[in-house]
């Protein structure tokens, strides 16, 4: 009977577990800070041959990989962007490259590859990641 009990115990666990897990996307709309710049779409499986590792972005989350994916619950960067507990914390509603979490995050590494390679496609113009360009 115990281990009936145990049995099913261990399976509850593993079907929660998947529950909380993440699959990798390969592409993102980005809009949970969308007001005024609208969404942003990202391409996140050409994102992560270009990074050196998920922590480069994931950055509260540095044993995530492609293969332990599966079991880690990746949070989404608005959760704790949109509103931050600390006033210092960059939000994602912010609108220059300094006051932006995402231009924070995104641009240094576009502007690398610019430097490196005069041909590359990493925006750094506004409209190279808004679509929408007005209010
Ligand atoms: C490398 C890509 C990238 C570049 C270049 C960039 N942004 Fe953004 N920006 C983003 C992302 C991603 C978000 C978050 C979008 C969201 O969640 O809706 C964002 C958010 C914003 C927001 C807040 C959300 C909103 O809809 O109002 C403003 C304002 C903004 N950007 C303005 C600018 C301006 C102005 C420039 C040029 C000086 C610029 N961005 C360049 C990627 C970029
Ligand atoms: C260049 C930056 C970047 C790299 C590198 C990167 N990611 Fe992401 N990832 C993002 C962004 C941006 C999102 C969208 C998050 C959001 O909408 O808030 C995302 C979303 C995700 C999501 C979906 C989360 C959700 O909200 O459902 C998973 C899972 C994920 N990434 C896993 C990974 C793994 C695993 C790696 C490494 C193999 C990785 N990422 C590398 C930027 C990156
Ligand atoms: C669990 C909460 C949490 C999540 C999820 C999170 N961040 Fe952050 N982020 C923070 C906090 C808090 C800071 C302030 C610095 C610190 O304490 O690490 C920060 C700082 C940053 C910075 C540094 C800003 C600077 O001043 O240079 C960037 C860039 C950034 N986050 C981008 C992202 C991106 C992109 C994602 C999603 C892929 C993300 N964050 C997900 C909490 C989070
Ligand atoms: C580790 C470096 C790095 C980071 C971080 C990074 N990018 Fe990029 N991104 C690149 C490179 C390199 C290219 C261009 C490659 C080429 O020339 O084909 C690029 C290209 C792009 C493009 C053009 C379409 C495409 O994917 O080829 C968009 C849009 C873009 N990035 C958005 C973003 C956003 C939004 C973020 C932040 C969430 C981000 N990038 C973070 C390296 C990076």
């Amino acid at each position: 009977m115990r281990k009936v009990i145990l049995v099913g115990l261990i399976a509850a666990m593993v079907v929660a577990v998947a529950a909380m897990a993440a699959e990798m996307p390969a592409k993102v709309t980005i809009k949970e800070c969308a007001t005024t710049k609208g969404a942003v779409e990202f391409d996140h499986k050409l994102h992560v041959a270009r990074a050196k590792a998920c922590v480069d972005c994931h950055h509260t989350m540095k044993d995530l990989t492609a293969e332990n994916v599966g079991t880690m619950a990746v949070e989404s960067c608005g959760k704790c962007h949109i509103k931050p507990e600390k006033a210092t914390t960059p939000t994602c509603g912010g609108k220059t490259p300094k006051d932006n979490a995402y231009h924070l995050g995104c641009i240094p590494c576009h502007k690398e590859a610019k430097a490196a390679k005069a041909d590359s496609k990493a925006p750094t113009m506004c409209t190279g990641c808004h679509a929408k360009t007005g209010a």
